[in-house]
């Protein structure tokens, strides 16, 4: 079996990356370690602090952030950082060609009881115009990444990743400590019969989500005339993964929750690597208005409506949508 640096190399990434790469892989893996030890790592449960977000800070939140904070800033090709942790860009080497954005820990809801989780990334060039610790760098279209990628913490331990040509898929070998592929040129399936959203959310949706959502759970005897299962993993690291393995949409839309904030997933470091992997892979993915990779960023940890996966069921969906667009 072929390992990640192999492939790296025989897809001719540049070297620079490629240290990039392994940077990021070598900081998941001791994540990975971590994740595997739980309780007996005491790394379980809540910090006294809240992130940027609003949101609870889990222990392996912090650890996870950490741990990649500290290899990446060491790693001299890396020019500033963004997390999710972060309130802002942490500066690198200002000689440095890349930026590195990430989830430390995608699905943190799911650690205490020992659900999947995982962490997700996405690597752009540094831009010459702008100086390296300013968070003008990532206002970068996510189709100027140069990378994406996701480390599936689960029963085993995998990395997605694209650097352009195809979505491929590594497992780790422990027993090695090398990913090796073992999914090569991933295409998902057009048409499915499977979906993911947050059905407790569903008050909040617009008339046109529920107008489809409506017709998927009503199944053969509904207008798409085939009957539809539902899976929700609460984190968007498993339910990508499920749709990169065997198709579906995975639906997080706008909602009326909160006036100020209609969106809940991040564009830098969740929307756009996983819209790049699922765009390499066959599939699509938007936001209720626009392809998702076209998104002109305007702010560090901006929020943004995500339908993605099977080309078909995603563009049924943005039907119901377009029918009657909506004010938010
Ligand atoms: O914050 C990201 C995230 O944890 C995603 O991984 C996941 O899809 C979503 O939030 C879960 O949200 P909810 O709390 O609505 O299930």
């Amino acid at each position: 079996m072929k390992n990640l640096l192999s492939v790296l190399r025989s897809d001719e990434v540049a070297a620079d990356l490629i240290q990039v790469i392994e940077t990021v892989i070598n900081a998941s893996k001791e994540i990975a370690f971590r994740v595997r030890q739980g309780a007996l790592a005491g790394v379980l449960g809540s910090t006294q602090d809240e992130n940027i977000q609003g949101e609870t800070q889990k222990q392996l939140d912090v650890i996870s952030n950490q741990l990649l904070k500290d290899l990446l800033l060491a790693c001299a090709p890396v020019a500033a950082l963004a997390s999710e942790e972060e309130d802002s860009v942490v500066a690198a080497n200002p000689e440095g060609q890349y930026l590195v954005a990430f989830d430390p820990l995608d699905g943190s809801s799911n650690i205490d009881i020992n659900g999947q989780i995982g962490t997700i990334f996405s690597i752009y060039r540094a831009l010459d115009s702008v100086p390296h610790n300013s968070e003008l760098q990532f206002n970068q279209q996510g189709t100027q990444q140069v990378c994406a990628g996701y480390v599936l913490y689960g029963p085993s331990t995998l990395l997605a990743i694209t650097t352009g040509k195809g979505t491929r898929c590594f497992t780790l070998d422990s027993t090695q400590g090398t990913f090796l592929l073992t999914a090569d040129n991933i295409q998902i399936t057009k048409d499915t019969q499977e979906f993911a959203i947050n059905m407790s959310n569903s008050r909040f949706w617009n008339d046109d989500m529920h107008c489809y959502i409506g017709d998927l759970i009503l199944g053969e005897t509904g207008p798409r005339q085939k009957r539809y299962n539902m899976r929700w993993n609460a984190a968007m690291v498993g339910d990508v993964h499920r749709v990169l393995t065997r198709g579906g949409i995975f639906l997080y839309p706008s909602d009326k929750r909160n006036a100020k904030q209609p969106a809940k997933l991040r564009l830098l470091y969740e929307a756009n690597p996983m819209a790049l992997l699922i765009e390499n892979a066959g599939g699509k993915a938007f936001s209720e208005q626009q392809r998702i990779l076209a998104i002109q960023p305007k702010q560090l940890h901006e929020r943004v409506a995500v339908i993605l996966g099977s080309a078909n069921e995603v563009d049924e969906c943005l039907g119901y949508l377009q029918a009657h667009p909506t004010a938010y």
